[in-house]
């Protein structure tokens, strides 16, 4: 056996996993097929202490083999106890498991493994992320969460790190419970606590000496709260869950403020299982965490229905964002270097200096190759990380993401028009309909998709608009410089009156003139250039900063080249002494009202989505009550079905409708990613 302290890490496995004959005890797994990555790498999906391998056995059966990374004391035992536990209990979210001490050989030595039934199954928050629409799906959910920890409870049970990635739905909607290795049971008491749990579902009292039946409370209250929020109300996500967050709807920063239950104390219906969550994250000790029970909350259904309460106006009090245009011009500004102009004058001069150390390298090699070498080496060295630290590089691999996902959406979009299967951002497909029945489900699908299309698309808006806001705020910080330099240029022109200059081939009458109409200093100009001819003499065109234009006669083509090569003159010496950088308060504030702005569009988002399944359940509760009276009147499937009060779209004209929208955002993504073709090295030096 091998040493406890040192396990092999999740590439070992990999390694070892690469010959199946050979690293397998079990008969089923010895030579089976491993699942692979493009490399064709055993793939592993990789949790804290362990990695998961998906492994086609020589019976065909697929199976999940956990590869422990971390030495876990009497882990055979534990998994025998729990394995006796679960035994007596027959339920569906249980995973069928065999623990193997030696099951698999690394390196000359044999390790544990555990042997699953493989779980075609999404994780929570991908599969709560897809579905956020469909409030019922969730209270399904939340209806299988609270039955199994209700299991977990009946049989003394405790499984001590309930979150997200411990909680996977099947291909049936189904709850599925896994990682079993920190699970309490009484007969493993002496034995102590295996693992803390996930920090975001834990107390923060909790420590390894806490081992007990009590263990799942914390995690449960939060995880059945949240998800009774998400039924009622889907914008909660948005609002409460970051990106590539460890969490649902709170995490351990939540539990220490607390601020976000007052946030959420105008949802009246939730006061009970707010003041739940007051109780658990409040509680000065573990014992004081209140055991979970979920009857006193309403229930899932009755959330859904929207019973005792009327769910429409939205309950909670907020105040609809104000609203922002999201349709952006069409017109995507090609982008340019932001920053690190003191970097490529740098390099260019060290370049120059290298280029012209040349000759002396021919004639004085001593001095002049190193010379050479050092100020070409250098200005690389300065110029690689200073190109790659500019923010438009992120920028613009982001737009490359964004061109490669609407590319994709626009080819299942085209998938789904040629194969008519929906949408998978929509509501699962219609239940079969009794034979001659009412195609019931799929009427109702097809009006939650006509009803809700405006708040999708708005939302597909939004969703676009938060995306371009980065580079919206890279081009205000840009006009905004421009802007200060102008003044600054406008500043030092004043002074330079026209008529005390000295300006040769203009007459004095001629600058008098001017004047006279307006054009007084250097700042007074705008741009100079020969005017359409009065008859046969030349006139000069002057036009203001303002647009403003004034023909001045007698300002002929010699006179409007001097005029015009003093005043560049003038504006090239003043931009010398312009400032190169915005003023930190400038570029705060820009910064600041992007984030605004990406707060409300947040917001918007949040209630669009929230219209959307207020619309969807709207829609549901009036068909099941339709279908409902049809069965009452005794003849429903007889009945010929009511005409459509307004015309109804096909399926197949949505997915139409669909595939147009891809190919708009597409284009759109093309045209923003083409406006980075100026993001390249040689523009970074050359500027
Ligand atoms: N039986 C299974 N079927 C399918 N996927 C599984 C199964 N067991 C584990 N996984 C996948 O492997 C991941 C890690 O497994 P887990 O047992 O939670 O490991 P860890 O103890 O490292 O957290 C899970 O989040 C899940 O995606
Ligand atoms: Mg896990």
């Amino acid at each position: 056996m091998a040493s406890p302290k040192k396990y092999p890490s999740s590439s070992d496995y990999a390694e070892a996993l690469q010959n199946t004959g050979s690293c397998f005890r079990d008969k089923d797994l010895r030579g089976g097929d491993v699942q692979t990555t493009p490399l064709g790498m055993p793939r592993a999906i990789s949790g804290n202490f362990a990695s998961v391998f998906s492994v086609v056995g020589g019976n065909g059966k697929r199976y999940a083999v956990k590869c422990f990374t971390r030495h876990v004391p009497d882990q055979q035992v534990r998994y025998e106890a729990v394995s006796a536990g679960l035994a007596d209990l027959n339920t569906s979210w249980q995973i069928g498991f065999d623990y193997q001490q030696s099951g698999i050989l690394v390196r000359g030595s044999w390790y544990p493994i555990l042997k699953m039934e493989w779980i075609e199954a999404s994780g929570l928050i991908p599969w709560l992320e897809r579905n956020l629409e469909q409030s019922g799906a969730i209270a399904d959910l939340a209806l299988d969460f609270a039955d199994m920890v209700n299991d977990l409870q009946d049989a003394g049970l405790a499984h001590g790190d309930l979150q997200h990635g411990n909680l996977i739905v099947d291909r049936a909607g189904r709850l599925r419970l896994i990682d079993y290795d920190g699970m309490f049971s009484k007969s493993l008491i002496e034995h102590g606590a295996a693992e803390m749990g996930h920090i975001n579902y834990q107390s923060p009292l909790r420590t390894m000496n806490d081992y007990d039946d009590k263990l799942d409370d914390f995690s449960a209250w939060l995880i059945y709260v949240s998800l009774l929020l998400l039924i009622e109300d889907p914008g909660l996500w948005t609002e409460f869950h970051a990106e590539g967050e460890e969490k649902l709807l709170f995490g351990r920063e939540d539990f220490e403020d607390r601020q976000v239950l007052s946030a959420l104390a105008g949802m009246p219906q939730f006061s009970t299982a707010l003041a739940a969550l007051e109780t658990c994250w409040s509680a000065r000790a573990l014992s004081f965490v209140p055991e979970f029970e979920p009857a006193g909350l309403p229930s899932p259904d009755e959330i859904l229905t929207g019973g005792g309460y009327d769910p429409l106006p939205s309950a909670r009090t907020v105040q609809d964002p104000p609203a922002i245009p999201t349709g952006r011009p069409q017109q995507v500004r090609p982008v340019t270097f932001s920053g690190g102009l003191g970097s490529s004058r740098l390099c260019l001069a060290l370049a120059v200096l290298g280029l012209l150390a040349m000759p002396v390298a021919v004639l004085l090699p001593v001095v002049g190759i190193p010379v050479v070498a050092l100020s070409l080496l250098a200005a690389v060295a300065i110029a690689v990380p200073a190109y790659r630290a500019q923010p438009e590089l992120a920028d613009r691999q982001r737009a490359a993401y964004a061109l490669q996902s609407a590319r994709e959406e626009r080819f299942a979009a085209a998938e789904r028009l040629r194969t008519g299967r929906p949408s998978p951002h929509r509501a699962p497909p219609a239940a079969a309909t009794p034979a001659g029945g009412t195609p019931g489900a799929s009427r109702e699908q097809i009006e939650i998709e006509r009803v809700t299309a405006q708040a999708q698309e708005e939302k597909a808006q939004v969703t676009q608009a938060l995306a371009e806001l980065q580079q919206t705020e890279a081009g205000r910080l840009r006009e905004a410089l421009e802007a200060v330099q102008e003044a600054h240029v406008v500043q030092q022109l004043k002074p330079l009156v026209i008529t005390r200059s000295i300006l040769w081939g203009i007459h004095p009458r001629i600058t008098r003139h001017m004047a006279q109409v307006g054009i007084v200093t250097a700042a007074d100009i705008g741009s100079v250039t020969v005017g359409p001819a009065a008859g046969k003499r030349k006139v000069g065109l002057i036009v203001d900063r303002r647009g403003q234009r004034y023909l001045i006669d007698g300002l002929d083509g010699a006179g409007v080249q001097a005029l015009k090569a003093w005043h560049r003159g003038e504006v090239n010496k003043a931009m010398k002494t312009a400032p190169s950088t915005l003023p930190p308060e400038d570029v705060e504030a820009i910064r600041k009202a992007a984030e605004q702005e990406r707060q409300q569009l947040k917001a918007q988002q949040a209630q669009l989505l929230r219209r959307i399944s207020i619309e969807t359940r709207a829609i549901k509760k009036r068909q099941q009550a339709e279908q409902l009276r049809m069965r009452h009147a005794g003849g429903g499937a007889r009945r010929p079905p009511a005409p459509p009060r307004q015309p109804e779209k096909t399926a197949r004209q949505i997915a139409q409708e669909e595939l147009e929208a891809a190919e708009q955002a597409e284009r759109r993504a093309a045209q923003v990613l083409d406006s980075y073709s100026g993001i390249r090295l040689d523009r970074f030096l050359l500027r």
